[in-house]
């Protein structure tokens, strides 16, 4: 009898560890490319134009920039702790369907108000810094420049500051070259003329 439990518990101890981790994990296995994409609009907005400060649009965005981001934050090269959960387990399938969704829809400037004198300055300050030789003169972006026009201020300006800094992870040398040594004056300046195209 003793002999029957002690094989009974043997079975049945991996077995439940067994259920319990299956079960764990299997809202995240079963989870569709729509339910994902619910996740992000929670932050980049149902459209994919964020109205949540310092959260980048995703609307309009090259798809392959949108790819490339992606692939960079699910391998932790760009890590943004924020995103985690919504990343975790997205096999490359999954990330290329999410990117053509965001791509196809169209960018929209947010409320923030941009100052029109900060405008032309920075107008007048992206050609010789070669911002649109690589974000394009419309600064629509390609292939993995990112669309600038109509993204977020606030999120420019963090953005840009961060790649001056060296603070952004995986951030594209050449990228970081552009601004280097750049005021913030500057900066916010060429955030300003961005937003508004
Ligand atoms: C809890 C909020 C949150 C969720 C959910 C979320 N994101 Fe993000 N995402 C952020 C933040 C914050 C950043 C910017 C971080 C930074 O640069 O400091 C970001 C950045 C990005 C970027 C980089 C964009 C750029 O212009 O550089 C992409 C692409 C992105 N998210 C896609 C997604 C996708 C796709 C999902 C859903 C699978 C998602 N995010 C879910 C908060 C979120
Ligand atoms: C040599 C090409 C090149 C030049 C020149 C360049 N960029 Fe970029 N830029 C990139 C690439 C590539 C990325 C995306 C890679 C990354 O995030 O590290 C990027 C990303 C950005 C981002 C982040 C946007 C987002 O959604 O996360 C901003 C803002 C930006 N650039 C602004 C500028 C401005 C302003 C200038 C001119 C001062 C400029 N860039 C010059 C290639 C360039």
């Amino acid at each position: 009898m003793l002999f029957k439990v002690t094989q009974l518990r043997r079975f049945c101890i991996p077995a439940l560890w067994l259920g319990i981790s299956v079960l764990l994990s299997a809202p995240v296995v079963a989870q569709t490319v729509a339910e994902r994409i619910q996740m992000c609009q929670a932050c980049h907005g149902e459209d994919g134009n964020s109205r949540i400060a310092n959260i980048p649009s995703l609307a309009g965005q090259p798809e392959f920039f949108l790819l490339n981001q992606l692939v960079l934050i699910r391998e932790g090269v760009r890590p943004i702790a924020a995103m985690q959960e919504a990343v975790k387990g997205l096999n490359d399938a999954d990330i290329q369907a999410i990117a053509t969704h965001f791509a196809g829809l169209p960018a929209k400037a947010s409320d923030e108000k941009t100052d029109p004198a900060l405008v032309k300055q920075g107008a007048e300050l992206a050609p010789g810094l070669e911002c649109i030789s690589c974000h394009k003169p419309d600064l629509s972006g390609q292939q993995q420049m990112p669309r600038l026009a109509r993204q977020r201020l606030d999120y420019l300006i963090m953005a840009l500051k961060s790649f001056r800094d060296g603070t952004r992870s995986g951030a594209d040398p050449l990228m970081v070259g552009a601004v280097l040594g750049r005021s913030d004056a500057e900066l916010i300046a060429l955030a300003h003329y961005a937003a508004s195209k």
